[in-house]
């Protein structure tokens, strides 16, 4: 089966309505996913990308009903991780020998992965082209650390379609397989929750890409990424997107996160949450227990705030195992420009406050001076010092 997308070039991906979770169980998908890879026949008949190994055998019987695989001039690899190069195998195994176009860390990647298998490897860089026939071209694009260091894009001239691999993806299935045919709030969502979870530690190159390819002044019609809905109406509207979110987005919101042992922490996170709507009524505040909450999903809700409070009782002079997942995780999203207070009861030593305080520190937030801090169950003196706090956080 195949999806035109716009003149000869056609989708022959995978939708993975099954998939539930992605990079191992390092991200969640509520809604499915895809991986896109595209057919081109023009005077060149090209594949861009594959699909994820377990669907290779699928994706090539399928691909081998719409054409003669012989006919397969050249394969675009944009990228080597394995959920879009992952039925090279399966295919060159069809069609040795076909030529392979990808960046030099892409080669090293494929090789890597699956071995010196005699592929014909042939490498790009950003600028350079190849004649697909009929008057149009192909112009590579290195995205080197979008995600990864191997990362490609790749532009077809004439139909103006950007194959922008993981860049603007989400993790969204899409039977139609455009965004006008999408829900429009599970869309945006997706699309944030990916650049949150996958892109955000490499914003600022995101945010220099984003300018050299403006610069570029290529027309685009359609961004076709590797996962997801195909930005056919409006596309630009997902690299404006990315153009905020890639500078230290934040919203009008504070999120609070803790877990707890026998629910004193989480007496002073519900009193937080009530202080922020008590002093900005227009603050969105949610509130999340770590360890019964989606990381991937309260992760999204850090993005979207400006300021978190963050907190976990001690626990063996330290802090609970789920809080300092949680922190690690948070650290490697680098997130800018946000602020952050902890708290947390304590029984006997009460370390978990200056832990939670040293831990968001580096992970880059700006902590502020006050905490909560109470022995055994907060008091309402102890609770007394949340306004201060609440007060630091909003400013
Ligand atoms: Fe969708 Fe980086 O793979």
């Amino acid at each position: 089966m195949r999806t035109k997308i716009k003149n000869n070039v056609s989708w022959v991906g995978y939708l993975d309505w099954e998939l539930e979770t992605f990079h191992g169980a390092d991200y969640s998908i509520h809604n499915g996913s895809s991986q896109n890879a595209y057919l081109i026949e023009e005077g060149k008949t090209v594949l861009i990308d594959t699909v994820w190994t377990p669907h290779r055998f699928g994706f090539v019987e399928n691909l081998a009903s719409e054409i003669d695989l012989k006919k397969i001039d050249f394969i675009v690899a944009n990228h080597g991780e394995c959920d879009h190069s992952g039925s090279l195998t399966a295919l060159l195994d069809r069609i040795p020998g076909t030529p392979v176009y990808c960046t030099a860390l892409g080669a090293k990647s494929l090789e890597g992965q699956y071995g010196k298998r005699g592929w014909n490897l042939n490498v790009v860089k950003t600028g350079d082209s190849i004649d697909i026939g009929n008057g149009k071209k192909l112009v590579f694009v290195e995205m080197r650390m979008l995600h990864w260091p191997d990362s490609m894009a790749t532009y077809m001239t004439g139909d103006n379609i950007l194959f922008s691999n993981d860049a603007f993806g989400q993790h969204y299935a899409v039977g139609e397989l455009f965004n006008d045919k999408a829900n429009q709030c599970l869309l945006r969502l997706e699309a944030m929750k990916y650049f949150t979870n996958i892109l955000n530690p490499f914003a600022p190159i995101l945010a220099k890409k984003l300018d050299e390819i403006a610069a570029m002044n290529l027309p685009i019609d359609i961004i076709a990424p590797s996962h997801g809905a195909i930005w056919r109406d409006d596309p630009m509207q997902i690299v404006r997107l990315y153009a905020e979110w890639a500078n230290a987005y934040r919203e009008n919101q504070v999120t609070v996160a803790y877990d707890t042992m026998w629910e004193g922490t989480t007496q002073i996170a519900h009193a937080i949450a009530d202080e922020i709507r008590r002093q900005s009524p227009e603050t969105v505040v949610k509130v999340f227990n770590i360890a019964k909450s989606d990381k991937n999903d309260v992760m999204t809700e850090v993005f979207k705030s400006k300021a978190i409070a963050v907190g976990s009782p001690t626990v063996s002079n330290s802090i609970l195992s789920s809080v300092a997942g949680w922190l690690e995780f948070l650290k490697q999203l680098k997130f800018k420009q946000k602020k952050a207070a902890a708290f947390g009861c304590y029984g006997w030593s009460g370390e978990s406050v200056k832990q939670l305080q040293k831990l968001l520190g580096e992970a880059g937030f700006s902590v502020v001076e006050e905490s909560i801090r109470p022995q055994w169950k907060a008091t309402q003196d102890d609770l007394a010092a949340v306004p201060a706090m609440v007060k630091s956080l909003l400013a």
